[in-house]
């Protein structure tokens, strides 16, 4: 008899994760799929004749090809429109997504990858090799429209939700049409015929106590047992029907499938209200079961803790009294006066200017739309930077310091009071505002120099027409009120702000330390909103939720932030000793290339004590430590991580010390051949980015090892291969390593592998 191995009901994943040391609590869990095999290379001999049509004729034949054993009634597919070809590596990311009578399957994903007209490497089942991570049984007999994706009484219900919202807008007058009214798009997701659930507005039309088809009761029912606020829950729990009818901020629902893995290895599926639901302190992306939404099937926090030419435009530039960038934080150096830091490439408009249209401060929108805005405070395309001491989530109109109209940020920094005591953090928020501007925006410019740009997913308001979804810059809250020693990213798909929230920490009592000035953290939390985008494609930010993919996407941040602040000579680096104020930092270890030191390995994942995130995540950053290592040791170090600025013609300086010698198409200007960074640091973090792009939603170790692997295959042919597989290798993750029985809360058991492809061996 086929069972259900695990269709998590709340009760059982509450206890399990209840542990967290946090003030905040969040809850990461899902059914245990078949961990995604990254296949490299797959043979595509059949396909050789349409490589010519284009990679998107490519991948539609391809994953025809793939699916074709199952691609019976009811079943079929759609590419996403976050797919990019990434227009240095040339490489196509293609993200697909199953539809069974015409509901999409949330998890029914492949990531396909394609380059000079063949697929170089996709996602599909640990098991069966060919078999991509779609659901493969019968299409089930369900009443769903085709052509909305809705059961007739849901259609019936959003037609009469509209009608009912649309009413008063009508009745107050005007030719409201859809488009330009923000409210009612805010209400409802008109486009892909889903409701949003306004809840004030629900309980007018009256369902009957016991229809689960309402998406505004599953709405309720899994905030009850999401929220961390007693009172709320018992609120809600006491008021459920006038709960309906209470204010609540829209929650977006929509209809999907999420599969559930069976004992024989194939899935079934089970039909969810996908809701995406803001509390406090947590932004969720929660399935619950249309029969009974007190069973959560899955549950991911987008929260994570810290744990060209136009540049010729000549932008203000701006001065900043700042710890400059690479200086970790306040007992690495002192502050210096940085000069229009900004680079033209990531920044054409610098840090304090965007399109009147495009400010979320819709106050700006009183200027005629091409109007660009010279705006004097910290806030601009990228960031939006200001103190949250009451932990609230509002921040349009929070204080943000002023640096009038030649833009000079140059604020004092005192930490003893006149009498000697030490200085609340407060008194100095200007130069915490200042420096968490400074930090983010630098984050931004130098993801974007590696490829973290608009078609790829990353945060700005204005995306400069080159495609992507806009209107989402990162808020940052200094000091925010809402916590103490931590700091944390929510990472909502593209087009929907990322929110920063730094706090300061009081781990000795008094006095406080202010987390907006170690860049380490900042880094870290900024690099959760990269490796969300960049995993599984820009609008889906349910990849890194938990386990080993939760675990690296801590990780990656904590080798980031450690890349950042390197220096030539070797040195180990502990993550957030200035702002914990401990020697040794927050983790367990400090990264180090010494294994008496930090020595993790894969199989360390299994100890005791590695069962949450950011455990899992400082081994992963570790061996990533350790791989840069052995780049720099075989190509040295640069000084710098940013790339030169390329001139009018888009040449860079002959004589760059950053970028290996590059040969440029005589017609075009364009280099013939991506630039190859020159240095191992700056290598190991572009092949760090190319894989995040490669590999697939939901990747362990092995796949994120694989698809860095790759990425040095596509950028440099692949001179680095025997060297990056020793390095990994030297951490238990050579080709012999292995994990089985994993659990969407991490577990399973590892094997440590220390061997290489016969061709590496020595
Ligand atoms: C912003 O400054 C530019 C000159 O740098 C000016 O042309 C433009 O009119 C200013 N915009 C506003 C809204 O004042
Ligand atoms: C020291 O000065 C600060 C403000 O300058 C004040 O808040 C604090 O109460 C003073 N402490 C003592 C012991 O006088
Ligand atoms: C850091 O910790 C030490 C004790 O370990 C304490 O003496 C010192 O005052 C602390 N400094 C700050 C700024 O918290
Ligand atoms: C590694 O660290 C240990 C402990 O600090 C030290 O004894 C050893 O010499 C170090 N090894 C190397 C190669 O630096």
């Amino acid at each position: 008899m086929r069972s259900a191995l695990l269709l998590t009901s709340f009760a059982a994943s509450a206890l399990a994760l209840q542990a967290t040391p946090l003030a905040r609590r969040s809850l990461s869990f899902g059914p245990v799929l078949p961990q995604a095999r990254f296949i490299l290379d797959p043979p595509s001999a059949s396909l050789a004749a349409s490589a010519t049509a284009g990679p998107r004729a490519l991948a539609i034949q391809f994953v025809n090809e793939l699916t074709a054993q199952y691609a019976g009634e009811g079943h079929s597919y759609y590419i996403r429109e976050d797919s990019y070809t990434d227009p240095r590596t040339g490489v196509s990311h293609f993200y697909v997504r199953q539809l069974v009578q015409g509901i999409e399957v949330a998890d029914g994903n492949i990531n396909l990858n394609i380059r000079d007209g063949k697929v170089i490497s996709f996602d599909a089942d640990q098991c069966a090799s060919r078999f991509p991570q779609f659901y493969r049984g019968e299409a089930p007999p369900v009443g769903i429209s085709p052509n909305t994706g809705l059961s007739a009484s849901q259609e019936g219900y959003c037609r009469e939700l509209r009608a009912q919202f649309l009413q008063p807008m009508r009745a107050g007058g005007g030719q409201t049409t859809l488009n330009n009214n923000a409210h009612l798009q805010r209400i409802m997701n008109i486009h892909d015929s889903n409701c949003l659930v306004p809840s004030e507005h629900l309980a007018r039309i009256g369902n009957p106590k016991d229809d689960y088809s309402d998406p505004a009761r599953a709405a309720l029912t899994f905030m009850l047992h999401a929220t961390t606020d007693q009172q709320l829950a018992s609120d809600i729990a006491n008021n459920f029907e006038q709960r309906l009818a209470g204010a609540q901020r829209p929650v977006r629902a929509h209809l999907a499938y999420v599969q559930a893995p069976m004992e024989d290895g194939t899935t079934e599926l089970a039909l969810v209200w996908k809701l995406e639901v803001e509390l406090q302190d947590n932004f969720y992306e929660a399935a619950v079961r249309v029969s009974d939404p007190s069973v959560i099937v899955q549950v991911v926090d987008w929260v994570s803790d810290v744990g060209v030419d136009s540049h010729r435009l000549g932008r203000p530039g701006g001065t900043y009294n700042v710890w400059k960038w690479g200086i970790n934080d306040p007992d690495c150096g002192e502050r210096s006066v940085e000069e229009s830091p900004y680079d033209s490439v990531a920044s054409p408009l610098g840090w304090h200017s965007m399109p009147a249209s495009k400010d979320a401060k819709s106050y700006n929108k009183r200027f005629a739309k091409d109007t660009i805005l010279n705006i004097t405070k910290t806030y601009g395309n990228n960031v939006y930077a200001h103190e949250d001491w009451a932990g609230r989530n509002d921040w349009m109109d929070n204080y943000r310091p002023d640096g009038g109209k030649d833009l000079v940020f140059d604020f004092p920094y005192e930490l003893k009071t006149d009498n000697g005591t030490w200085a609340d953090p407060k008194s100095y928020i200007d130069l915490t505002i200042t420096q968490l501007f400074y930090t983010t925006n630098m984050i931004h410019d130098l993801y974007y120099r590696y490829g973290f740009d608009e078609i790829s997913g990353n945060f700005q308001q204005y995306n400069f027409e080159k495609g992507g979804k806009e209107g989402d810059a990162v808020i940052a809250n200094a000091q925010d009120g809402s916590g103490y020693n931590n700091a944390n990213m929510m990472t909502p798909p593209d087009g929907t702000n990322g929110r920063m929230r730094m706090y300061t920490w009081n781990v000795h009592g008094y006095p406080y330390r202010d987390g907006d000035l170690e860049a380490g953290i900042v880094i870290h939390e900024y690099s959760h909103g990269l490796s969300t985008r960049l995993t599984g494609g820009p609008a889906d930010s349910s990849c890194l939720g938990w386990g080993e993919s939760g675990g690296m996407g801590e990780g990656w941040g904590d080798f980031l932030a450690t890349t950042i602040r390197s220096v030539k000579k070797y040195h180990d680096y502990p993550m957030g000793s200035w702002a914990a104020n401990e020697t040794n930092g927050i983790r367990n270890y400090p990264y180090s290339t010494n294994s008496t030191i930090n020595p993790s390995t894969y199989k360390t994942l299994d100890k005791s004590g590695y069962f949450g995130v950011h455990a899992i995540g400082e081994v992963w950053a570790e061996i990533l430590f350790v791989v840069e290592h052995a780049m720099v040791k075989k190509h040295g170090f640069s000084k710098t991580l940013f790339p030169p600025i390329p001139d009018a013609t888009g040449k860079y300086p002959e004589d760059n010390d950053f970028f290996r010698p590059i040969t440029y198409d005589a017609k075009t200007n364009k280099p013939t051949s991506p630039p190859i960074p020159k240095h191992g640091n700056s290598l190991m973090v572009q092949l760090v980015f190319d894989g995040m792009k490669l590999q697939p939603c939901r990747p362990g170790f092995i796949e994120a090892r694989n698809a860095i692997i790759q990425a040095d295959e596509i950028l440099t042919g692949g001179e680095n291969h025997c060297l990056l597989w020793k390095a990994f290798a030297s951490r238990g993750l050579g080709k012999d390593a292995s994990v089985v029985g994993r659990t969407p809360w991490g577990g399973g058991v590892r094997r440590d592998g220390f061997q290489v492809p016969t061709k590496c061996e020595e």
